[in-house]
C-alpha cells in the first residue's frame, strides 16, 4: 500500500471543515491522516474535534508571541518535527507570513467562503450579500504570501437568494465547503495538482461536462 498523506491542520474556530476531513480520512475515502491539529485557540471546537478522534493537538496562542513571525516559526517547527506532507488552513484567522509559506512552498491550502477573487479578507458572506451577487461560493487554493491569493484548487457555487441572510447564504456554502476541502485534498494526495503561475491544472484533467447556470432562472 502506497504511504498516506501526512497532513497538518491549523484551526482557529469551530471546526467542522476539519471535521469532513477527519471523516474523509477516517472512512477510508481520503488516503491521508491527520497527524496533527494546532490551534491559536484554546476555546476552538477544532481541539475538542481533535481530542474526541484522537489525534495530537496543540494550542499556540499566538499572543504569547511577540511577533508573527515569532508565532510562526514556533508552528513550522511543530509541523516540521511531525513530517508533516501538506498543511491546511480550516478556518484559521491569521495571516501566515513568509517564513511559514517558504516553509511549505506549494504545499499550504485555505478555504475561503467566497468566490475568489472576490471578496478576499473576513466577513465575505456579508460583503457578497450587501454588494447584490447572484451567486457565491468558497475557494480551495494554496496559499501564497497574499491574503487569499494564491492559486485556485477548486471552487463551488452558490446561488444567492433574494430571501437570504447572513446565517442563511453562510450555511448553504458551508455546506459545499464540506466537500471541495476534501476533493482538493484527494487530488494533492493523487499527486494530480500541477501548479504554473497563477494556474493549477489537474492531471488527468477531470471529464467536466461544462454548464452555465443562471440567477434568476431564464424562464
Ligand atoms: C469557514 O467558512 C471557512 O471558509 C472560513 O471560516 C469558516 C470556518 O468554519 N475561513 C475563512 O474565512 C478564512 N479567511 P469551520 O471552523 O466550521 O470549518
Amino acid at each position: 500500500m502506497s504511504k498516506k498523506l501526512r497532513i497538518g491542520a491549523l484551526a482557529s474556530g469551530g471546526g467542522t471543515n476539519l471535521q469532513a476531513i477527519i471523516d474523509r480520512c477516517q472512512d477510508g475515502s481520503l488516503p491521508a491522516e491527520i497527524v496533527l491539529i494546532i490551534s491559536n485557540n484554546q476555546d476552538a471546537g477544532a481541539l475538542e474535534r481533535a481530542r474526541k478522534a484522537g489525534i495530537p493537538a496543540l494550542c499556540i496562542d499566538h499572543r504569547s508571541y511577540a511577533s508573527r513571525e515569532e508565532f510562526d516559526r514556533t508552528i513550522v517547527g511543530a509541523l516540521q518535527d511531525a513530517e508533516i506532507d501538506l498543511v491546511i488552513l480550516a478556518g484559521f484567522m491569521r495571516i501566515i507570513s513568509e517564513i511559514f509559506v517558504e516553509a511549505f512552498p506549494n504545499r499550504i491550502m485555505n478555504i475561503h467562503p467566497a468566490l475568489l477573487p472576490a471578496f478576499p479578507g473576513l466577513h465575505v458572506q456579508r460583503k457578497a450579500l450587501e454588494y447584490g451577487v447572484r451567486f457565491s461560493g468558497c475557494t480551495v487554493h494554496f496559499v501564497d504570501t497574499g491574503t487569499d491569493t494564491g492559486p485556485i484548487i477548486i471552487q463551488a457555487v452558490v446561488p444567492v437568494l433574494d430571501s437570504d441572510t447572513e446565517a442563511t447564504l453562510s450555511a448553504r456554502i458551508l455546506v459545499q465547503e464540506h466537500q471541495i476541502y476534501p476533493r482538493a485534498i484527494q487530488l494533492f494526495a493523487e499527486g494530480r495538482l500541477r501548479v504554473e503561475g497563477r494556474r493549477v491544472s489537474i492531471d488527468p484533467p477531470d471529464d467536466y461536462c461544462p454548464q452555465s447556470l443562471t440567477n434568476p432562472t431564464l424562464r
